[in-house]
């Protein structure tokens, strides 16, 4: 059996893309709350205050909401061990800088969390995927030193309330979208690279101050860096398309570095030099940074890329993901992406070489159009398929390769309004949400032909993928 008896397999959501109830419940707005719907090459409009007659997809998302009982019933009917899902900081501490946290957020987390222990399932908490409060709006948001206080004082609140029951934790998702989507990794809608890394500085500070409030409020607390998986393959063996790739990948494995090993690596320390950037280090923070490692890495896992000499520093385009080449040997999803499942078994190959501590994918899933059949039911052999040939991949990487892998959760679990678009359209789930791109539908939830294949995964510790 390649995957251990305490083998993780669940799903993955974040709080904005399937709650909804966006003012319930003493809730305030978040930078999610101000995104509007964009396309399929066209990008989601932020808004600097909510406007009349526009459609925001977070304000009432699939209501999670009010459904979580029906959704954590159904994530219980596939056999979940684990649930990957996240606490909406503003829903926490409404405007982001409250001395105290508002209760009734805190009573309907006690609830799904009851919920999903009481289905033998283990929580996994993201702290916070891309909803930094609005309120936070005055300080500059993460640019801002201060955000690392009031991240401290929200991450603090939630290890000790959740404390025996919350064990798994990760400090930020997709940290390193903070170089390819700077407002939705903190509220940042700058081109200036200083602002950016001076943002992620903090991000940084915040999560390693974290780390350590964890592990002393509750030992068994495990925490986890989240980062976003861009993972790249040279163009050609011409050695400037590798160099250009080299130069690409540090781009992006800086931040699992820093978190990972406790300080910058060189390469990114002489790069700051060169663009003449001077992060804000105060006395302490470097030691912070050092007891702070986390103790284990997370990844999202959906494509790879391809780069070389052309591609210039990160990644630039809609979503960031235009690397200038394309792979010829993928197909591609219905939004563009690489399909690679090799990649997945090279990434955590790739990870566990670098940093030697447990590796977690925390997010991997197609996107696609669904379509409801005249009898209700939903044929998505396509998302079976894709799945299929991950997860062969992640069980080489544990039997040959012998990497650590703690765990899997799929992203959706239940279709949710996408990140990069808005789209309803986009969908991931095993669980069908009627809804469309303008917010019209009945909400009701229909299993996919999927979810009967994952239960089936789940239920044989990943042996049964037929
Ligand atoms: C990850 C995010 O980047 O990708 C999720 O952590 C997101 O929030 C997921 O939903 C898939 O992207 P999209 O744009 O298809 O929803």
């Amino acid at each position: 059996m390649p995957f251990p008896k305490n083998f993780l397999w669940g799903g993955a959501t974040a709080a904005n893309q399937i709650e909804g109830a966006v003012t319930e419940g003493g809730k305030g707005l978040s930078t999610a709350d101000v995104m509007t719907v964009g396309g399929h090459g066209v990008k989601r409009r932020i808004t600097p205050t909510l406007e009349p007659d526009t459609y925001y997809p977070s304000h009432v998302a699939i209501d999670h909401f009010h459904r979580y009982k029906e959704d954590i019933a159904l994530f219980a009917e596939m056999g979940w061990n684990c649930y990957r899902m996240s606490i909406s900081w503003p829903r926490i501490f409404p405007n982001g800088d409250e001395a105290q946290p508002n209760a009734q957020g805190l009573a309907f987390y006690d609830a799904v969390i009851d919920e999903l222990l009481a289905h033998g399932i283990q929580p996994l908490v993201t702290i916070s995927h891309f909803e930094t409060p609005l309120g936070l709006q005055k300080y500059g948001f993460w640019e801002n030193r201060q955000l690392t206080e009031f991240y401290l004082r929200y991450a603090t609140t939630l290890f000790e309330h959740f404390k025996g029951r919350v064990k798994l934790w990760l400090t930020f998702n997709e940290i390193n979208c903070m170089s390819t989507q700077p407002w939705v990794a903190g509220g940042i809608d700058s081109e200036d690279e200083s602002v950016r890394m001076t943002a992620a500085y903090h991000q940084f500070l915040a999560s390693a101050q974290a780390v350590q409030a964890a592990h002393a409020i509750d030992p068994e607390n495990k925490v986890g860096m989240m980062y976003c998986g861009h993972f790249a393959y040279p163009n050609s063996c011409n050695p400037n398309d590798v160099i250009g790739t080299m130069n690409f990948m540090h781009q992006m494995l800086f931040y699992s570095d820093v978190q990972c090993r406790g300080y910058y690596p060189r390469y990114k320390l002489r790069e700051l030099e060169r663009q003449g950037i001077t992060l804000p280090i105060q006395p302490g923070d470097l030691d912070e940074l050092k007891r702070g490692t986390v103790d284990f890495i997370s990844y999202s896992y959906y494509m790879t890329h391809v780069t070389g000499e052309k591609t210039q520093g990160i990644l630039k385009g809609l979503n960031g993901l235009d690397t200038g080449y394309k792979n010829p040997y993928l197909e591609r999803s219905a939004w563009g992406w690489a399909i690679d499942p090799q990649g997945l078994r090279y990434s955590l190959n790739l990870l566990y070489d670098r940093y030697q501590i447990p590796v977690m994918i925390v997010e991997n899933g197609l996107g696609a159009v669904d379509t409801v059949e005249p009898d209700g039911s939903i044929h998505d052999d396509y998302r079976i398929n894709y799945l299929r040939r991950h997860i062969q991949e992640m069980k080489k990487a544990v039997e040959l390769d012998g990497v650590p892998v703690m765990g899997y959760t799929s992203w959706a679990p239940i279709d949710s309004i996408a990140l990069s678009t808005g789209q309803m359209s986009k969908r991931y789930g095993f669980i069908y949400v009627d809804l469309d791109e303008n917010g019209n539908g009945t909400l009701e939830r229909r299993r996919k032909d999927s979810f009967y294949w994952y239960k089936k995964v789940v239920s044989s510790n990943g042996e049964d993928l037929d």
